[in-house]
């Protein structure tokens, strides 16, 4: 799934959300940041992590940010733009103008699912990372990322169009693998599941709905159907019986 136009605005949404402000603390967290370091946010989106980062690592550090979305680093520039410490990027994980062993932490938050060739980027990510640098990564268990309230045939008409939209379902079961291949250790996994049973004008489930709609469209689902899915997703919430679940991960590993 490409995020451009009305898709990277919908992300920036979610980002913009609870579910978007409770992940980032979890990687704040993890990143456990020191002042002057260098970090990069892989998949930066609107860059709401890099301007967190900007301030964390202070005037001696470098944030930086790529993604290859030019509406999402448009927005990215737009909410750093006051601030001297913020490199944005234009370029996709696999190949990153960066010289070896720069960074102090490598994060990427739901990015990594979105590569096909994911093997070709962490080798990337490691080539940027410095000895003893730490990784962060937030991705999302697809298998579980999941409405309820419409009947099921209906539903899962929906869900199966959005399979497509990523190419690893369960990239956080894989990364662990990977990573011990690559040289990684203290491979750890959080679970950072959430559930939600009604839906605000902030919540996730309603940015989550437009998406799947939209891209239930682009797979080729009737515009009927996909209407009437979302008439009964209202219905199920008004009838208390609505409900949606996701699944992020957070995946922390040291380089030796
Ligand atoms: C779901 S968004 C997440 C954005 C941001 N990390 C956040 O959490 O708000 C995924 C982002 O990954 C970017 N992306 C897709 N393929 C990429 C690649 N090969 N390398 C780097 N970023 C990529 C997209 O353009 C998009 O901005």
């Amino acid at each position: 799934m490409k995020f451009d136009n009305e898709l990277s605005i919908i992300q920036q949404k979610i980002a913009n959300g609870y579910a978007g402000v409770s992940r980032r603390l979890s990687i704040m967290n993890s990143l456990d940041i020191e002042i002057g370091q260098n970090i990069i946010d892989i998949g930066c989106g609107g860059g709401h992590l890099v301007q967190e980062i900007s301030l964390s690592v202070g005037e001696n550090g470098k944030s930086i940010g790529i993604d290859p979305s030019n509406d999402q680093l448009e927005a990215a520039n737009n909410r750093c733009k006051n601030l001297n410490n913020v490199e944005l990027i234009c370029c996709t994980a696999d190949k990153i103008d960066i010289e070896n062993g720069f960074c102090d932490r490598v994060t990427s938050t739901q990015t990594l699912e979105y590569i096909e060739d994911v093997d070709l980027s962490l080798n990337e990510l490691k080539r940027i990372s410095k000895k003893n640098s730490k990784f962060v990564n937030v991705s999302i268990l697809w298998d579980y990322f999941r409405f309820y309230g419409p009947e099921k045939k209906l539903n899962d008409l929906i869900h199966d169009a959005f399979r497509a939209h990523c190419f690893h379902q369960m990239l956080p079961l894989d990364l662990v693998g990977k990573l011990s291949s690559l040289g990684y250790q203290n491979i750890q996994s959080e679970n950072l599941s959430y559930l939600i049973t009604n839906r605000d004008e902030n919540s996730p489930a309603i940015f989550y709905e437009k998406m799947l709609a939209k891209f239930a469209l682009s797979q080729g689902v009737e515009e009927d159907k996909i209407l009437d899915w979302q008439k009964q997703i209202n219905q199920s919430e008004k009838s208390k019986k609505f409900g949606f679940t996701s699944f992020p991960v957070l995946t922390t590993a040291y380089l030796s």
